[in-house]
C-alpha cells in the first residue's frame, strides 16, 4: 500500500465527482482520496491534509492536466465561499457529473443492478436562479458585513454580487445592509452573546418580482429602526413584505419561533405554470422557480400514466404539487408537519380557488398516511434530505401500493430507500432536474411500480 501520509504531496488522477461536489482519485494500492476544486480527466498535484483507514483528503495545489469542461469560474469568491462547488466546470459537464453521483449512489449505496437510462433536465440560463438567500451578519474593522460563511467555518466572505441569486435579492441586499449601516446596529456575536443582527433572509417571487425580507435579531428592532423599516418599504418598490424574526438562542439555526409582520403584505406571490403561490418567511417553497414547473410537469406525466383514484402528496410543503395536479386529478391529499406550509398550502388552495378539491392535513407523513391504502392511491414522496421513515416504508410493503413516485434531493437517502424497497418495487421510469446550478445538488423523480 502507497504510504499517503497528512502533508505528503502526490500527483492523482481525478477519476470522477461524487456527492458533495469532491473530486475522487485512487492512488495505485492506496486509499481513495477526496478533494475540491478538480474536474475528472485531471492530474493534479495535491498535498494530503486528513488520513482515515480506508480514505484521505487532500488540498489541491497544482492542476497538471486540465480537463477540457475546465473553466474559469464566474464569481470572484468561488473559491473561498461554501456555497457553489462546480463553476470551475462548464455547465454540460456539470449535468454530467450529477448523472454520475445518481448512479454511483444507486450502484454503491443502493445496491441497484439496473434502471432505466434517464435526462438530467438543465437550465438555459444557469445563474441568478435562487429566489432565496439567507445572508449572516457580522463585522469586520468594526463595519457591517454579510455575506455568506466560507464552508465549514462561520467566517463570512463578502461577495459583490452572488451569481445563482435572484438579481434583485442582490440589489435589495447591498440596500439592506445600507441601512442598517446607517442605524449603527452591531452584529450579533455568537461569543460572547452580544449584538443584534443575525441574519438577513430575503425571498422574491420570480415571476412577480415581488420581495420579501426578514430581519433576524438576538432582540427586537427598536421602535425608531421598526418606523424606518415601514419608511424603507416605501421606498422600495419591489420590497412588499418585511418581517423581524426573534432568535434569542446560541443556535446554528436560522429562525426563532416567531416571525413578526413589521410592514406591507404578509406574504408575497409567485407562479409556477398557472398556479399562484403564497410565500411566507418560514414556509417551504422550491428555490428554483423555473426549474420547478419542468420537475412538476414530470411528476404530472408520470401520474398521468397511472392515472390514479386518489393522490397523496406526502411532505406537501407549501402545497405546490397537490396544487399544481388539482385542475388534473380529482382527489388529493396533502400531508405536512410544519403548521407554517400547512397554513400557506391552505391559503395557496383558496388562491387557486380549489379549496373543495384538495385537502392539506398538518402532522407526521408516519401518522396520517392511512393504515390501509387501495389499490389505485398514488403516494407521491418528496421527503427532506434525510429520506423516508422505516416505518413509511415498511407500511408501503404491507399495503402492496401498485406505484409510488418518489422526488428526492438527496441521491445517497434515495439509494438507500431503493435499496429497502427493491425486494418490492422496479424503478419504472426516471428523470433528475438541475434545480441547483453550479452546485453539486440534484433533484430526481423516480416513478416504482410494484414487482408482480
Ligand atoms: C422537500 S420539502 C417538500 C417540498 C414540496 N413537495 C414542494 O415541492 O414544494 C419536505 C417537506 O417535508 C416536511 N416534513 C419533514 N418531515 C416530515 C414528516 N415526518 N412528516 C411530514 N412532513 C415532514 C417539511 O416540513 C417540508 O415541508
Amino acid at each position: 500500500m502507497v504510504t499517503v501520509e497528512v502533508g505528503g504531496e502526490y500527483l492523482l488522477n481525478i477519476e470522477k465527482i461524487v456527492h458533495g461536489g469532491e473530486g475522487l482519485a485512487r492512488p495505485e494500492d492506496g486509499p481513495v482520496v477526496f478533494m475540491k476544486n478538480v474536474l475528472p480527466g485531471e492530474t493534479v498535484r495535491a498535498r494530503i491534509t486528513e488520513r482515515k483507514d480506508s480514505m484521505a483528503r487532500a488540498e489541491l495545489l497544482e492542476v497538471v492536466a486540465e480537463a477540457d469542461c475546465r473553466i474559469e469560474p464566474d464569481c470572484p469568491v468561488f473559491y473561498e465561499c461554501g456555497g457553489c462547488q462546480l463553476q470551475h466546470g462548464d455547465y454540460q459537464a456539470q449535468l454530467e457529473f450529477k448523472k454520475s453521483i445518481i448512479e454511483e449512489s444507486f450502484e454503491r449505496i443502493g445496491k441497484l443492478e439496473e434502471w432505466p437510462d434517464f435526462e438530467v433536465l438543465g437550465m438555459d440560463f444557469p445563474w441568478y436562479y435562487r429566489n432565496k438567500g439567507q445572508f449572516p451578519v457580522g463585522e469586520k474593522d468594526e463595519e457591517l458585513i454579510t455575506g455568506f460563511y466560507r464552508a465549514g467555518s462561520h467566517e463570512i466572505i463578502e461577495f459583490p454580487e452572488c451569481k445563482i441569486q435572484h438579481q434583485p435579492i442582490n440589489r435589495l441586499l447591498d440596500k439592506v445592509l445600507e441601512f442598517f449601516k446607517e442605524h449603527n446596529l452591531m452584529a450579533y456575536d455568537e461569543k460572547t452573546d452580544k449584538g443584534i443582527l443575525r441574519h438577513f433572509l430575503i425571498r422574491s417571487g420570480f415571476c412577480t418580482g415581488q420581495l420579501q425580507l426578514t430581519v433576524v435579531v438576538r432582540n427586537s428592532l427598536s421602535g425608531e429602526v421598526l418606523d424606518d423599516l415601514k419608511k424603507f418599504l416605501d421606498e422600495e418598490q419591489a420590497l412588499v413584505s418585511i418581517y423581524q424574526n426573534i432568535n434569542t438562542e446560541k443556535t446554528n439555526r436560522i429562525l426563532g419561533e416567531v416571525s413578526e409582520l413589521i410592514a406591507g403584505e404578509k406574504y408575497i406571490l409567485d407562479y409556477i405554470g398557472r398556479n399562484k403561490y403564497s410565500i411566507y418567511p418560514e414556509s417551504f417553497f422550491q428555490v428554483n422557480t423555473v426549474q420547478t414547473e419542468k420537475l412538476y410537469d414530470i411528476v404530472a406525466d408520470y401520474a398521468r400514466k397511472i392515472n390514479p383514484g386518489k393522490i397523496y402528496d406526502a411532505f406537501c410543503g407549501s402545497g405546490a404539487i397537490a396544487i399544481y395536479l388539482a385542475d388534473k386529478f380529482e382527489k388529493i391529499t396533502g400531508i405536512d408537519i410544519s403548521l407554517e406550509s400547512i397554513q400557506s398550502a391552505r391559503v395557496n388552495a383558496e388562491l387557486n380557488g380549489i379549496s373543495s378539491s384538495v385537502d392539506f392535513q398538518l402532522g407526521s407523513v408516519e401518522d396520517l398516511l392511512p393504515e390501509e391504502l387501495a389499490d389505485d392511491e398514488l403516494i407521491i414522496f418528496d421527503p427532506p434530505r434525510k429520506g423516508l421513515p422505516d416505518e413509511t416504508i415498511e407500511l408501503i410493503k404491507e399495503n402492496r401500493v401498485e406505484n409510488i413516485l418518489y422526488i428526492s434531493c438527496n441521491p445517497t437517502t434515495l439509494a438507500r430507500d431503493l435499496k429497502n424497497l427493491a425486494g418490492d418495487y422496479r424503478i419504472e421510469d426516471m428523470t433528475a432536474v438541475d434545480m441547483f446550478p453550479q452546485t453539486y445538488h440534484v433533484e430526481t423523480v423516480v416513478l416504482l411500480e410494484r414487482k408482480e
